[in-house]
């Protein structure tokens, strides 16, 4: 067979270094997101598919096409560019040990009242669905869960509630009994969060560096396994945004890696990683 004349141009796309710094840098005024040099590769190869799927020649084009708000694509390629970059690792009880401080400590004092929670990067909504298991079986009062993440793509799954059926290992056998529904047909092989717990529960897009004004007042929030990517200003930020959604007496949860050290905040350290607004 005759070999096409030409290679197509797209085949093997150089990130230059001045290219992955204009990237580092929108990335961070737009999510607070610090990539440091070390993930270039990562950066390249998560970008360079969507480069093919829209025939670009060059990093330099995307980033023109992000970058220039004129461009007609830009505000549907900036989100696209989010989703693609942040990173979405989540599980079912991630961290057990929040769920029986929640279990032991929070929901006996807040007993009779309404919890209002919220999982402030969700992702694709395990950590949610995690404490609605929790609160169902063992809250007594009425009880609502916001997450909310900045991939668009991973707030849609977590709306959609379904999970591939590996994904299911880490939820304890009572509540997957009483909590997850089976697929069957097309659906074989996943699970769904059963609707008792749905409606209690929803998601919606939102920048932890600049939240929506009507999020409204929390009684409980899990700030978990972001701040990672956040360098110290976009971590103060944050805190700051964070605590203004929190009613006194209110608890911050964090993941257990991430510290609060040397970031101005009103919240007292009660057990590792977790922290009660006065
Ligand atoms: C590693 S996941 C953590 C998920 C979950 N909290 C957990 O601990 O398993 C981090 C999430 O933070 C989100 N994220 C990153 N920067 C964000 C920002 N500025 N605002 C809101 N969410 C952000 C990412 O999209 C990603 O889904």
């Amino acid at each position: 067979m005759a070999k096409p004349a030409q290679e197509p141009v797209y085949a093997q796309i150089n990130l230059l270094d001045k290219e992955f710094e204009q990237i580092s840098r929108w990335v961070y005024l737009a999510a607070g997101i610090r990539l440091t040099d070390s993930k270039k590769a990562l950066v390249s190869s998560r970008l360079s598919g969507r480069l093919r799927e829209l025939q670009l020649i060059s990093f330099q084009q995307y980033i023109d096409m992000i970058t220039n708000a004129k461009h007609p694509l830009s505000a549907t390629e900036r989100q696209n560019a989010i989703n693609l970059l942040t990173t979405n690792e989540t599980f079912f009880f991630r961290e057990i040990a929040h769920f029986d401080f929640i279990r032991e400590v929070v929901l006996p004092l807040k007993s009779g009242r309404k919890m209002r929670c919220w999982s402030a990067a969700s992702s694709t909504g395990e950590e949610a669905y995690s404490l609605a298991m929790t609160l169902a079986q063992h809250h007594n009062g009425a009880w609502e869960i916001v997450g909310t993440d900045i991939n668009e793509e991973v707030v849609t799954k977590a709306r959609s509630a379904i999970y591939p059926m590996l994904r299911a290992d880490n939820i304890p056998k009572a509540q997957l009994h009483q909590f997850c529904l089976k697929g069957t047909g097309s659906k074989a092989g996943t699970f769904k969060i059963a609707k008792e717990l749905r409606r209690n529960v929803s998601f919606r897009q939102a920048n932890l560096q600049q939240l929506p004004p009507d999020l409204g007042q929390f009684d409980l929030v899990f700030l978990r396994n972001v701040m990672i990517y956040f360098d110290v200003a976009s971590k103060e930020r944050v805190i700051a945004n964070v605590q203004r959604q929190m009613k006194p007496g209110s608890y911050l949860l964090i993941g257990h890696a991430e510290s609060l050290n040397g970031i101005a905040n009103q919240l007292t350290l009660i057990r590792p990683s977790i922290y009660l607004v006065a």
